[in-house]
């Protein structure tokens, strides 16, 4: 499977792109421009040891990729969607994006949609199956690719075959993944990312993370 990972050239998409990548996927890394997408994917290459991940501009990530995952700040989710929106039919875009308060990352500012999750699918349409997850994964703890990572991955959608297919995409990085239902879900998952911040810098940690208890195993 071809998993791209659009802004994956930040703070969350390289954990992401390490952690498919030694799952076996082919993993491509997205970016505004064509050469910081490859120097990105070169560096995680590097310290993989093998070639694994490839560099490309956005909109042909997106063309290639049967699944497309979108990290980039939520004031770029919009255009960036709607900069790729013709790649993507028939497609899963998993959708990692938290609609934080620019002014306070400890509170949320949720879109008219009622989520980032939510307002993908209004642009892209039923066409596109769109997906949330790692929401509530920290990238410091992602991007220490050697260590299992202590929390569970909330994973909700509508359509119930590719929140299946994300929910082993999860599984795949070596995360726990939930099944948290549909797409209106993505609202508490999102918020749970600010709340999340709050903890870090309340307990002086990097990497806080939320556990579901009660599910059979
Ligand atoms: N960081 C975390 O711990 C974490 C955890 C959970 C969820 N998230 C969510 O994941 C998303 C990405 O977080 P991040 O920390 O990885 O963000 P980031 O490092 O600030 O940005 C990620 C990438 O987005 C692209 N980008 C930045 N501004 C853009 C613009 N105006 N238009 C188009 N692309 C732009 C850049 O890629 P290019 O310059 O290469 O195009 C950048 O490398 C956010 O929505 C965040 O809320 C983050």
């Amino acid at each position: 499977m071809i998993v791209s990972i659009l802004g994956g050239t930040g703070e969350q998409g390289p954990g992401m792109a390490l952690r498919w990548a030694k799952a076996g996927l082919d993993v491509i890394i997205g970016s505004r421009q064509q050469e910081k997408a490859s120097r990105v994917a070169a560096e995680l290459n590097q310290e993989l040891g093998q070639d694994l991940i490839k560099g490309m501009a956005n909109p042909e990530a997106a063309a290639v990729a049967e699944v497309i995952a979108l990290t980039v700040p939520f004031s770029a989710h919009r255009s960036t969607i709607e900069s790729v929106k013709e790649y993507l039919s028939g497609k899963i875009f998993i959708d990692v994006c938290v609609p934080l308060d620019e002014n306070n990352p400890r509170k949320m500012h949720l879109p008219p949609a009622g989520s980032a999750t939510e307002e993908a699918q209004e642009i892209l349409g039923e066409s596109v199956k769109v997906v949330a997850a790692f929401q509530n994964v920290s990238a410091h703890a992602l991007r220490h690719h050697e260590h299992p990572i202590d929390c569970d991955v909330l994973v909700c959608g509508n359509d119930k075959e590719a929140r299946q297919t994300v929910l082993q995409l999860v599984e795949q990085m070596g995360l726990h993944a939930v099944d948290a239902g549909l797409a209106y879900n993505a609202r508490i998952v999102e918020s749970l990312t600010a709340l999340l911040i709050g903890l870090n810098i309340r307990y002086k940690v990097k990497s806080s993370g939320i556990r579901i208890t009660g599910l059979p195993t």
